[in-house]
């Protein structure tokens, strides 16, 4: 399953992100901000437990989101998700997953990973701006299911056709929530139009 949220506040935002002069300082601003978009409309179906609160005119019913939430950001580009989440998240854990493209191959080689205890109950948020060949994703979704993690919600910025075909193809079970699905992949498995490399813009490398 995917999403495409089609929002106006974040759409607007996407085209100020893909914007060649945009700078790295604004680029992680948008990328905070999209992420709270994104994870309004992705998080849905959190866990919760019911509550009752006194008010200072008498009883009311609420809620209280529960479980165990562990934000998952794939490196380097998805550090630039991790704040935003857990600033809406503050009781949720972190867990990381390092993972490089191979430039010619794009295959994905883990360098890092740095996980929490899986419990029955886990729920995880994968964040990573780019959805290229789903090579990234569908490892870290590998390496988070091998780890004991039963369910995952991945949240992205930038997809395109053949990623999200491959994580549906590889992980059916975990939802794709993304604010653009682009026209396609280049000769050097770069999204088109997309952005650029995201985590060059995020963290100024270029
Ligand atoms: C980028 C991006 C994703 C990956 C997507 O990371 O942040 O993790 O590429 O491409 P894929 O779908 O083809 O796997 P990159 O490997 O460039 O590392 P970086 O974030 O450290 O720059
Ligand atoms: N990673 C990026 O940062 N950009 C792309 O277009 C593809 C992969």
């Amino acid at each position: 399953m995917h999403k495409l949220v089609e929002h106006p506040l974040l759409q607007h935002r996407l085209a100020i992100l893909r914007a060649t002069e945009t700078d790295s300082k604004l680029f992680r601003e948008l990328v905070r901000e999209m992420t709270r978009f994104l994870a309004f409309d992705a998080l849905r179906d959190l866990p919760v437990e019911k509550v009752s609160v006194k008010t200072p005119m008498g009883e009311a019913e609420g809620v209280k989101v529960s479980g165990h939430v562990v934000v998952a950001p794939i490196l380097r580009a998805g550090l630039g998700m991790l704040d935003p989440m857990l600033e809406i998240l503050p009781y949720a854990t972190a867990g990381v997953i390092g993972m490089k493209r191979n430039e010619e191959t794009a295959e994905p080689i883990p360098y890092y990973l740095n996980l929490p205890k899986a419990y029955p109950d886990s729920y995880v948020v994968l964040v990573d701006p780019m959805l290229a060949t789903g090579g990234s994703a569908c490892d870290a979704i590998a390496t988070l299911k091998k780890n004991g993690f039963g369910r995952i919600v991945f949240l992205n910025v930038i997809a395109c056709p053949e990623g999200i075909a491959r994580v549906e193809r590889e992980h059916p079970d975990v939802p794709v929530y993304t604010a653009a699905i682009d026209d396609h992949l280049n000769d050097h498995h770069y999204i088109v139009p997309g952005l650029g490399d995201a985590g060059d813009r995020l963290f100024g490398t270029l």
